[in-house]
C-alpha cells in the first residue's frame, strides 16, 4: 500500500505514541502532536523524513489550525487523522466542579472537534481520508465514578456517527475506537483526575474507585503496540467498522451491555410502542 500521512494527537506517550510507531512500521509518514514534545522524536523513531513532531494543545484553536496547515504544507496531504488526545476526569458527578467538567470537554470533545474541523477540508479536497476517534468502553456505557468522562466519550460517539454519514459522500471514513483497559499513563497522576469537591456522602465510593484504578495502573491487559497495528489493519479495509472495540475486556463488557439493552427494550416494548398517536 502507498505510504499515507497520519496526523495523530496525543502522540507523546500511551496509545498515540504506539499508533505513531505502528504507522511508521507499516511504511507510513506521521505527524505526531502533543503539548509536551520533548524527546518525542527519539521515542517514535523512524526516518527523519517520515516524522514531523509538532507541539500542539488541542484546546488552543490557533495552535490546532497552524499545526494542521504546517503538516499539510510539509507532506502535501493528510490521509489518516487519529483524534487520540484525552484524559479521564473521574469522581462522582457531584464531586466534580463545573470548571473540571469544562476542562474535560475542552480536551476530549471540543479539542477533537477543532482538529477534525481543521483537517476535513483537506480530506474533502483529496476525496479520501479516514478519521479514528478514540472513545472508550466508557463511550459505550456509563460507570459510577466516571460519569463526566463517559459523557465526554458519549459525545464523541454521537458526533462521529453523524459525521460519518455527512462525509461518506466525500470518500471519508470515520471509525470510533472503544478501548478497554490499556497499559498507558491513563490511570496515573500524569493523566487521570479525580473530583475536586469534597462531598462526604461519596467519599467511600470515590476512594474505592481510586484505589482500584491505582492498582490497575500500568498492569492493564491491553497492549498499545497491538492496538497500533490493529488501526493500521483497519486503514487497509474498504469497509472499516463504524465502531471498533479494542481488547478482550471491551469485547466482553460491550457485548454484555448490548444484550442487557436488548432485554430492556423487549421488556418495555409494549409501553414504548404505546406512546404513538392513535
Ligand atoms: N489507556 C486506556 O486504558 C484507555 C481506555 C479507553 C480510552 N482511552 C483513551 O485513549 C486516549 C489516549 O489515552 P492514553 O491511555 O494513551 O493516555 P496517556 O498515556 O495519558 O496519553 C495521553 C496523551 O494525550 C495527550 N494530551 C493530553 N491532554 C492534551 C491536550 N490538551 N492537548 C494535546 N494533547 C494532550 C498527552 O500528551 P501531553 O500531556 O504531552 O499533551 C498524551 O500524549 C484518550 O483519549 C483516552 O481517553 C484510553
Amino acid at each position: 500500500m502507498a505510504s499515507r500521512v497520519w496526523f495523530i494527537t496525543g502522540a507523546s506517550r500511551g496509545l498515540g505514541l504506539d499508533m505513531a510507531r505502528a504507522a511508521l512500521r507499516a511504511g507510513h509518514r506521521v505527524v505526531a502532536t502533543a503539548r509536551d514534545t520533548d524527546g518525542v522524536a527519539d521515542l517514535i523513531g523512524g526516518a527523519e523524513d517520515d516524522v514531523m513532531v509538532l507541539s500542539m494543545d488541542v484546546t488552543d484553536g490557533v495552535e490546532v489550525e497552524t499545526s494542521v496547515a504546517h503538516a499539510f504544507k510539509h507532506f502535501g496531504r493528510i490521509d489518516i487523522l487519529v483524534n487520540n488526545a484525552g484524559y479521564g476526569q473521574m469522581g462522582r458527578f457531584e464531586t466534580v466542579s463545573r470548571y473540571a467538567i469544562q476542562r474535560q470537554f475542552a480536551v476530549n470533545v471540543f479539542g477533537l472537534m477543532d482538529v477534525t474541523r481543521a483537517v476535513l477540508p483537506i480530506m474533502r479536497e483529496q476525496k479520501s481520508g479516514h478519521i479514528f476517534n478514540i472513545s472508550s468502553i466508557g463511550g459505550a456505557r456509563g460507570y459510577a465514578g466516571s460519569a463526566i468522562y463517559c459523557a465526554s466519550k458519549f459525545t464523541v460517539e454521537g458526533l462521529s456517527e453523524g459525521l460519518a454519514a455527512e462525509v461518506e459522500p466525500f470518500g471519508i471514513k470515520v471509525t470510533i475506537v472503544e478501548p478497554g483497559f490499556f497499559r498507558t499513563d491513563f490511570l496515573d497522576a500524569h493523566s487521570v483526575r479525580y473530583g475536586d469537591i469534597d462531598v462526604p456522602a461519596y467519599a467511600e465510593g470515590n476512594a474505592v474507585h481510586k484505589n482500584t484504578f491505582d492498582e490497575i495502573s500500568h498492569n492493564q491487559p491491553g497492549d498499545p503496540s497491538k492496538l497500533g497495528d490493529a488501526l493500521v489493519a483497519l486503514t487497509r479495509e474498504d469497509n472499516p467498522p463504524m465502531r471498533f472495540a479494542a481488547g478482550s475486556d471491551a469485547l466482553e463488557i460491550i457485548g454484555t451491555d448490548f444484550a442487557n439493552r436488548q432485554l430492556e427494550l423487549a421488556k418495555w416494548s409494549k409501553l414504548t410502542a404505546s406512546t404513538d398517536f392513535d
